[in-house]
């Protein structure tokens, strides 16, 4: 049985179980944080893939949502990853230590269908802390909520930074 964190309404799949989750001690926050992600998801904008994604995430100790906005230019589409990051960027706020994020993919389904996509996470490089997660839902299961916590630098190792003088 791989690891997980289970409280009494959510178990979670831990990606990486020899990570410590010490600097997140309030385990109730990864659902509180995925229930605004799943909330940002219903204003998704997606009438062309119609495949819509919600993100919250927790920026200097404050939250923000985000979904994804498509166009009729397709490459002009915004994912929710980024858009709620960038609305806490624009908030003055610099440090991510959490991200959790929703998709309509049909759950159960493979972490591929459910991870940020490669821009967002160089985009989140920018600003994770060492110690930054990232929440994938995975759907409820017998009214339990489910998903999977991955280490930022799991997910997106080596990631290319601009070295300054
Ligand atoms: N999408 C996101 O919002 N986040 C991701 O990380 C992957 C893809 C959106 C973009 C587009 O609106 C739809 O999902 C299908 O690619």
């Amino acid at each position: 049985m791989p690891p997980t964190l289970e409280t009494a309404t959510a178990s979670w799949n831990l990606v990486e179980p020899e990570f410590s989750l010490d600097h997140f001690p309030e385990p109730n926050l990864f659902e509180s944080i995925m229930r605004e992600a799943r909330y940002a998801k219903d204003n998704a904008y997606a009438p062309y893939s119609e495949f819509a994604v919600g993100a919250a995430l927790i920026l200097g100790g404050r939250i923000y949502r985000g979904a994804n906005v498509e166009n009729a230019s397709y490459g002009a589409t915004m994912c929710a990853e980024r858009t709620a990051l960038f609305n806490g960027i624009s908030d003055g706020e610099r440090k991510l230590s959490l991200i959790a994020v929703t998709t309509s993919a049909e759950a159960p389904s493979p972490l591929e269908s459910r991870s940020p996509c490669g821009l967002c996470r160089q985009v989140m490089s920018e600003f994770a802390t060492a110690n930054a997660l990232v929440l994938l839902d995975n759907g409820d299961v017998n009214g339990r909520l489910t998903g999977d916590i991955i280490p930022f630098k799991t997910l997106f190792p080596f990631q290319f930074r601009l070295e300054k003088e």
